[in-house]
């Protein structure tokens, strides 16, 4: 561990303020998100080649454009409204509006004309230099730290690799019963130290990952279950906002069949640092990226739950390879290769698009979760 880290003696504090430790899902919160040393809000490049992590919107205008494409099929299955909001959760550079919006401004003109654009962002850094680069697309365009209260929106949400950021609790099963992974101090290092959940509803949200027909003591030791409280009042506040619409979630993720199968049995929460995996989350506080992957069926039954005249045929989780070849099938990919002012450009795009789609790029690592309502 690095010892000159300046979120050391931040989290240090806590800690002993903590009375010794403090949860996984704080030291994660505290991590990525303190105002000055936290991974998102200090000046260090993240995103892209020269960062720790590429995305699929480091594929030049490939993704961008596709989902332009269905954006414009979403308005048009709502019956074209005059305004379209489109709610984008987490921006972070913005390199997905700032190819999106000038596309639709090209190639889909009457729709641009319907979209006011919106980044939920909470860095103040991030949101400055999203301010200026969104401007200058000329679209109508806002950028916000959070979801203001009386949102009420009708056209599309959008989260890509957002909800994989939000802090998770780590829940660990042994000798019978759920313990907590807390972060505490050994000397001045940071040391791992187990507890008791820090509060009852972990220890409900656990439960429900086993198979209800395996009785506890059956249960294998060390088994992992990463919660995310924020990822579900999230969910239910986007829930709550979306009037007429689509919610439309990219990110890497797993079912509960799948855990039951033993995959993340150790847990999905990693390090990310300059493009390589870290196993390690205490390394680098506030210097490397944390992460773990999304429980799409939590999530779904947050949503379900508020059904609010919603049919199950609304909710839909997909592979992003799917995702995206239904969209792209309308006008065989066109819109993505159109434009290139050489052979070795469209090369390029050509790869591009095949990094999203082929399982064995980034198709079937990310998952697509689409919920309409009312539509
Ligand atoms: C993993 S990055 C993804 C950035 C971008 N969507 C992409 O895929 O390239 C997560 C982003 O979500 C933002 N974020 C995390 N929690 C947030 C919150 N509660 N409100 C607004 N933004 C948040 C972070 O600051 C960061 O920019």
């Amino acid at each position: 561990m690095n010892i000159d880290l300046p979120m050391l003696p931040t989290l240090r504090d806590e800690i002993r303020a903590a009375g010794g430790a403090v949860t996984f899902a704080r030291f994660m919160e505290l991590c990525l998100y303190h105002p000055q040393h936290g991974y998102y809000n200090s000046e260090r490049v993240k995103l892209g080649k020269q960062g720790d992590f590429y995305t699929n919107m480091h594929m030049g205008p490939v993704f961008a454009r596709i989902l332009a494409r269905h954006f414009e099929s979403v308005w048009d299955a709502l019956g074209k409204p005059e305004r379209f909001d489109l709610v984008e959760l987490g921006p972070g550079d913005g390199q997905f509006a700032r190819e999106l919006l000038p596309w639709i401004a090209r190639r889909f003109p009457e729709f641009a004309s319907a979209v006011h654009y919106l980044a939920i962002e909470q860095s103040p850094r991030l949101r400055d230099s999203l301010q200026q680069a969104l401007v200058a697309t000329g679209a109508q365009v806002r950028v916000e730290h959070d979801l203001p209260d009386d949102t009420a929106i009708t056209g599309c949400i959008f989260a890509h690799e957002f909800f994989d950021a939000l802090p998770v609790h780590i829940l660990v099963w042994h000798d019978g019963r759920w313990m907590e992974r807390c972060v505490g101090l050994n000397g001045d290092a940071l040391a791992w130290f187990e507890r008791g959940p820090s509060a009852p509803t972990l220890i409900a949200e656990a439960e429900k990952r086993f198979d209800p027909e395996i009785p506890p003591g059956a249960r294998e030791d060390g088994w992992q279950a990463e919660i995310s409280p924020a990822s579900s009042a999230w969910a239910k506040r986007l829930d709550h906002a979306l009037v007429r619409g689509e919610m439309l979630v990219v990110d890497y993720g797993y079912t509960l069949d799948e855990w039951q199968m033993g995959r993340f049995r150790e847990g999905s929460a990693m390090g990310y640092r300059e493009h390589r995996a870290v196993v390690d989350l205490l390394a680098s506080p506030g210097d490397q990226d944390l992460t773990a992957h999304v429980n799409f069926d939590l999530f779904l039954e947050t949503l379900a739950k508020q059904a609010d005249g919603r049919t199950a045929a609304d909710v839909r989780l997909r592979t992003q390879s799917r995702f995206l070849m239904a969209v792209g099938e309308s006008d065989q990919f066109a819109d993505v290769l159109s434009d290139c002012t050489d052979d070795k450009e469209l090369q390029q795009r050509a790869r591009q698009l095949k990094t999203l789609i082929l399982p064995e790029g980034m198709g079937s690592t990310f998952q697509v979760l689409q919920l309409r309502k009312r539509m």
